[in-house]
């Protein structure tokens, strides 16, 4: 398979699950509404059950197909850790924003565009460390972190002129 659609692919649970999460447009908040020791909101509105549910949902859905004709992750509980790792990681965005004095919906950059690369990589990497070696290469990886930001910048312009987003990031 071409390293392109193969660094594609690999990553499509985590694709769809971040965007996925902005379709529940949902309104329980992670964090339970609650402040951190900082004053601040632990994770803020912006994370909410349903859009982790949802999300994590859609991008397994979409691993599932790719599964059954490509076998690219190996089993369905690596699908998982794709598809739930990508919103972990923009929960780990959150919080660190939070940290950092960031209003919600306000930009930090490479992370906004990274956090579920490295969300997916991390949970793949604690849970079944080795199909994820042999599949992340560092070629594949390399890819997949230039590829990244490109596609997170396409879908953001395309999700704010459908009005999902109300910024174009
Ligand atoms: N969303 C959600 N639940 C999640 C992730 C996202 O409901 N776990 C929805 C929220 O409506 C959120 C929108 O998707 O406002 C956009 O997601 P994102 O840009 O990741 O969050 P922000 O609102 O920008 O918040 P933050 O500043 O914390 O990144
Ligand atoms: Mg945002």
């Amino acid at each position: 398979m071409n390293f392109l659609l193969k660094a594609f692919l690999l990553m499509l649970p985590a694709y769809i699950s971040s965007p996925g999460a902005v379709l529940s447009r949902g309104k329980m908040p992670i964090d339970l509404g609650k402040n951190f020791f900082d004053g601040r909101r632990i994770l803020g509105r912006g994370k909410t059950f349903e859009g982790l549910a949802l999300g994590t949902l859609l991008g397994f859905i979409a691993g599932v197909i790719v599964e059954l004709y490509s076998g690219l992750y190996g089993s369905y509980f690596n699908i998982f850790l794709l598809s739930f790792g990508g919103l972990f990681g923009d929960i780990c965005n959150s919080f660190l924003k939070r940290r950092l004095g960031i209003e919600q919906g306000k930009k930090l950059p490479v992370l906004d565009q990274l956090n579920l690369v490295f969300g997916s990589w991390f949970l793949c990497f604690v849970f079944s460390r080795d199909w994820f070696l042999e599949s992340f290469n560092w070629y594949i990886a390399i890819t997949v972190l230039v590829m990244t930001p490109l596609l997170h910048r396409a879908a953001n312009i395309a999700a704010y002129k459908l009005r999902l987003k109300d910024v174009p990031w």
